[in-house]
């Protein structure tokens, strides 16, 4: 495998600081959600994608192989495959199989340990592919600016880990993605839809607290990494559904007036405030077809499957 590690991989404890001190002094606290994700934390999701009440990956799925031979005829041969938040890379694997004669995978995650696991299993299952992957983090700029080769581009971003960025970093990330993907490329997208409180709290709210799992691993996270003494047994996963903004929210409640330190700092948090940890936006048609149609795209194919849940789409560079 050809390993290209960014400097920003190195970077991340500093980063991690900067980013939880500044957080965590604001007057509504919170935490960028690219944090929840280290190696425990992607392992934590892994299993999230598995539970009954997370309908989000098999719905997913299920379009994505109904719709990958129809990309793949418009697509054509040669294709490299550029995915943003890769993960376990087990969605790449639809296209790739569908893909007449890939020529290369880049896969783009800021969880490098567990990319790396992820991809060493998949350049056996693919033997004549180029497989690279990019540890760091998909909004900035020169992530992913050398892509090089002449072949055919096609960016992926499912998993509607879209819905997680607000409607700015939407705008400069699909931007910079068509910039370095170049004229004549195409993308693929995975975006939630608006749907039932009652089908989305769950959704972030399981029964096997899995979720909860995920969201309190940033706490000890910054533990581990940061030199924290946050007592997690004072903290519990809190889920919101946000009508106004169409967006369920994950944050961590205080569960009693308390005081912790990070880094030489001291926090004192009362009791039912919160630290924001996440959006998971779900969208309408016409918004996404704004922030798309504004941003370098223009979408060619919009399946959403028989349910309406979830839309994949095909975009190409305008
Ligand atoms: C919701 S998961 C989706 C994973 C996979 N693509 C899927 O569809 O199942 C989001 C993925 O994006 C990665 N990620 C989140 N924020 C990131 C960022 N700012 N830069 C790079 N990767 C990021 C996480 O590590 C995680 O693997």
């Amino acid at each position: 495998m050809n390993f290209v590690m960014k400097p920003h991989q190195k970077a991340y404890p500093q980063e991690f600081l900067e980013d939880v001190l500044t957080g965590l002094s604001a007057s509504r606290r919170y935490i960028s959600p690219r944090w929840l994700y280290d190696k425990i934390g992607s392992e934590f999701f892994e299993a999230i994608t598995d539970l009954p009440e997370y309908y989000v990956t098999r719905t997913e799925m299920k379009i994505l192989r109904q719709v990958a031979p129809e990309f793949a005829e418009i697509i054509g041969p040669n294709a490299s495959l550029v995915e943003y938040g890769a993960g376990a890379a087990t969605k790449a694997r639809v296209f790739l199989n569908a893909f007449s004669k890939p020529s290369e995978y880049v896969a783009i995650d800021i969880s490098f340990d567990h990319l790396e696991q992820s991809l060493k299993q998949l350049a056996e299952d693919f033997p004549n592919l180029k497989v690279r992957p990019i540890a760091g983090d998909f909004l900035s700029e020169t992530i992913s600016t050398d892509l090089g080769g002449d072949t055919q581009k096609v960016g992926f971003f499912p998993g509607s880990t879209i819905g997680n960025l607000s409607n700015d970093e939407i705008a400069t990330f699909l931007q910079n993605a068509r910039n370095s993907l170049g004229d004549g490329s195409y993308f693929i997208l995975g975006a939630d839809l608006r749907k039932s409180p009652e089908i989305l709290i769950p959704a972030y709210d399981d029964n096997q607290k899995v979720t909860a799992g995920f969201n309190m691993n940033l706490l000890a996270r910054i533990n581990r990494e940061l030199g924290g003494t946050i007592e997690l047994s004072k903290f519990r996963h809190k889920v919101v559904w946000n009508d106004n903004l169409s967006q369920i929210e994950m944050h961590l409640e205080s569960l009693e007036n308390q005081s912790f330190q990070i880094a030489g700092s001291t926090f004192s948090i009362g009791q039912g405030e919160t630290i924001h940890t996440e959006n998971s936006r779900k969208f309408r048609h016409e918004e996404l077809k704004d922030l798309i149609g504004n941003n370098g795209w223009e979408i060619t194919r919009y399946e959403t499957g028989k349910n309406g849940y979830f839309a994949v789409m095909l975009l190409r560079a305008k």
